[in-house]
């Protein structure tokens, strides 16, 4: 299902995730369809993102006799960087529902491209568990290595970042900053705009998401 390449980066390679990334990038999607469509594709991805979860075994009783169980060690928590990535959590959770939400409120600055927080709400122990960070745009990647700064002081261990669109230039700020968080990427584009859009990108993400454009 998966490209994996070294440096801790998975880029989907996924016929249905392609189609629907598309839908995504097309400037006809309107808002419902886009919203939809996001969600959808961030549940497609967690099946591959859980995968190096740590397991561990119990004695489970079926009607017929007693075998192993497993079980995902600690508590998982995923956590949405505000406001595109709120995007994401319906689908996640659809195929997640055991999983943890917390918040991280990060809105980038047009001028500087600086990331300033406004909320950080996280379960106390985030630490005893998996930690997914969430968010469908990793451009400059200062959003994203703010939040990881942010989860890391909050006690977060096991950490690891799904976004939609990945830049070149997020991922290799990201290997400098956190080079042990691995990321997933439904695809990795070609390079940012002089405003850090990503090109081709898909636009303003919570703005097509949220009908505010
Ligand atoms: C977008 C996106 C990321 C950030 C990525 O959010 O959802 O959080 O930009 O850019 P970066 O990698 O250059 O930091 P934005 O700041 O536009 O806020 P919004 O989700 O509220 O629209
Ligand atoms: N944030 C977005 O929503 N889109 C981009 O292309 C870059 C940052």
């Amino acid at each position: 299902m998966t490209d994996t390449n070294s440096g801790g980066l998975v880029v989907f390679d996924h016929p249905l995730i392609r189609h629907k990334m598309t839908r995504l990038r097309n400037i006809e999607t309107d808002y419902r369809q886009f919203r939809s469509t996001l969600a959808q594709i961030a549940g497609l991805m967690v099946y591959e993102v859980t995968r190096s979860f740590e397991t561990e075994t119990f004695v489970v009783t079926t009607p017929v006799a007693d075998t192993t169980g497993h079980r995902v060690r600690g508590s998982i928590t995923v956590v949405p960087v505000l406001r595109a990535g709120l995007g994401m959590i319906d689908g996640i959770l659809e195929v997640m529902p055991e999983a943890r939400v917390g918040h991280v409120g990060l809105a980038r600055d047009e001028q500087t491209l600086e990331p300033m927080t406004y909320l950080c709400k996280l379960p106390a122990d985030l630490d005893s568990g998996p930690v997914v960070l969430v968010d469908p745009m990793l451009a400059t990647g200062g959003s994203a290595s703010a939040a990881v700064r942010l989860l890391r002081d909050a006690g977060a261990k096991d950490l690891r970042m799904i976004c939609l669109v990945a830049s070149p230039e997020g991922i290799a700020r990201m290997r400098r900053d956190h080079p042990d968080v691995r990321i997933y990427a439904a695809a990795l584009d070609e390079r940012l705009n002089d405003k850090g859009y990503i090109v081709p990108g898909l636009g303003d993400a919570g703005d097509r998401m949220y009908g505010t454009t």
